[in-house]
């Protein structure tokens, strides 16, 4: 049974329910989870989990890291059933939203890069078990993971107890593709020596001892595609900008060509925004990203991209038929990696990525808001995009001008929350235009923005703001009272513009 899946013999009489397998957990504990940006998340013993949390009627609450956000609907799944007291680093579900949102979940929204580090130097508390999807279990008990590596591999190697849920959904051509590397101890701790996007550092399987392995579970659920939207006229218009400012760049000896590699932040947005390179005039380049989305496997046909590294592959339901049922076509030209590798500080410095993120929205200066609408509830998490946008050549911030019909201005007086300040962007676009921020003044930066990237049902509010801010004077001059005016009028009224009528 399961011979090429499990090829540690002595591991095949492990195989158990997920009902069984998740009794291993228990109330108070630390789970560390697969998944990343709905690939490669464990399917089964989670929902398991929620199962008997419902039935069994006495309190079931653990604290739930992943490597980012789950399929299948299992956070909500969990949320539903009480069972999250505590979850980290990222989540994209609508009801574990509002629970966070209520504060009912306490969430710890982290760099992706720093999840591990912190648990590996005990900051985060001991993790009891670890539930990772795999392709297969090597014949001396290494775990293959299927669509992402994220932070699967050292919460394998951190847990007390690991319950491997082999997919039988997912290809078996997928063992070779990761490139699992894990730091060594500090204060010894080596470089990470990749020097190239396709360079591979590590090993193809999650090394533990095979004893380890508490329970295995056989599921056969393919990865929930993702739910991003096409490209649309507004997200063409952005990535128009975008190679227009690169094609400058290089004309200038600014970049070279072909351009550093590319990352590009999740969501609609990006995802529509690199598509739109594949109409560019550039050379074939490389990926070094997060998210391995449709626009990467849009540009590897069309010969734009010739190699792309990840921690995740999450691709839309038809992309990801064609993709996995291919995979010996991209293989060569792709490679998965821990999420601490694909967003380490150092590689993206060394490499000298451009970084395409995307804002709710931006201020007058460059300061931007990834994470919470109005400035209090959470919508995502920072995600990846703080670990690439301070170590990255270029950060660049895209967002559409306005969102909600125009009641909300993307381009705002003072942003609420701040995930990347003024000294980590170098970019911000929308699809009016592009500002150049690298090299100027917050002054500076205010006017170019207002001209360049506000839409014009705000342009003239945010020049009456900025002229008056200026009466203060100041290095950042702001009208204290009315830098969150915009925001408390959306609260109150249903819309940013003065003199819309109370919707609420
Ligand atoms: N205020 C309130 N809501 C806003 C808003 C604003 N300023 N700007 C956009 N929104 C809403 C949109 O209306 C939309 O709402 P809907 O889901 O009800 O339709 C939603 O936010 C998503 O916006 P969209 O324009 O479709 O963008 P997106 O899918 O590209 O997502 C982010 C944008 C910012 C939410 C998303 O990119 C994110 O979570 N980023 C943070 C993490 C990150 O960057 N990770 C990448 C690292 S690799």
């Amino acid at each position: 049974m399961y011979e090429d899946r499990i090829r540690c013999a002595a591991l095949r009489g492990k195989i158990t329910s997920a009902a069984q397998a998740a009794l291993l957990i228990h109330d108070g504990m630390h789970v560390g989870a697969s998944g990343f940006t709905r690939a490669g998340d464990a399917k089964a013993v989670p929902v398991a989990l929620a199962e008997r949390a419902r039935n069994e009627g006495k309190p079931l609450r653990i604290t739930l890291m992943t490597g980012a956000s789950l399929g299948h609907g299992v956070d909500s799944l969990l949320t539903d059933a009480g069972v999250l007291a505590r979850r980290l680093p990222f989540q994209v579900d609508n009801t574990l939203r509002r629970a966070i949102n209520r504060g009912d979940v306490m969430f710890v929204d982290q760099h992706l890069s720093e999840t591990v580090e912190m648990l590996r130097a005990g900051q985060l508390g001991k993790l009891d078990v670890a539930i990772i999807e795999a392709v297969a279990i090597t014949e001396t008990g290494g775990i293959v993971p299927t669509t992402s590596v994220g932070n699967s591999a050292s919460f394998a190697i951190l847990a007390d107890k690991v319950i491997v849920e082999i997919n039988l959904a997912q290809p078996l051509a997928f063992e070779g593709l990761h490139d699992i590397w894990i730091p060594g101890r500090r204060p010894h701790r080596e470089p990470l020596p990749i020097v190239r996007p396709g360079d591979r550092v590590g090993t193809t399987a999650i090394g533990i001892p095979p004893e380890k392995i508490a329970a295995i579970v056989i599921t056969d659920k393919p990865d929930s595609p993702s739910t991003v939207l096409p490209a649309d006229e507004d997200t063409a218009r952005i990535a128009g900008h975008l190679i227009e400012f690169l094609q400058h760049e290089v004309s200038h000896g600014r970049m070279p060509s072909p351009l550093p590699p590319l990352q590009a932040g999740i969501g609609t947005i990006a995802n529509a925004v690199l598509a739109g390179f594949v109409e560019s005039p550039f050379e074939p380049f490389t990926i070094y990203s997060e998210v391995l989305q449709d626009s990467t496997f849009d540009l590897m046909d069309a010969g734009k991209v010739t190699f792309a590294s990840g921690a995740s592959i999450t691709l839309s339901e038809k992309r990801q038929a064609q993709v996995f049922g291919e995979l010996a076509r991209y293989r060569d030209r792709l490679v998965l990696r821990p999420q601490e590798v694909s967003n380490h500080p150092e590689v993206i410095r060394r490499l000298g990525l451009i970084a395409l993120n995307t804002a709710l929205e931006f201020d007058i200066y460059g300061n931007v808001n990834s994470t919470h609408v109005g400035g209090t509830h959470m919508m995502n998490g920072i995600g990846g995009s703080g670990d690439f946008a301070r170590n990255a050549s270029c950060a660049i911030f895209a967002t559409k001008s306005i969102a909600k019909d125009g009641a909300i201005s993307s381009v705002v007086p003072m942003v609420p929350h701040v995930d990347h300040n003024e000294h980590d962007v170098d970019i911000v676009v929308t699809e009016i235009g592009l500002a150049d921020l690298r090299g100027l003044a917050p002054r500076e930066r205010a006017s170019l923005i207002i001209d360049k990237c506000v839409h014009p049902l705000y342009r003239d509010l945010l020049r009456d703001y900025y002229r008056d801010a200026l009466r203060f004077g100041g290095q950042t001059p702001h009208v204290l009272r009315e830098a969150f005016a915009w925001h408390a009028r959306f609260q109150e009224t249903g819309s940013m513009l003065p003199g819309q009528k109370v919707t609420a």
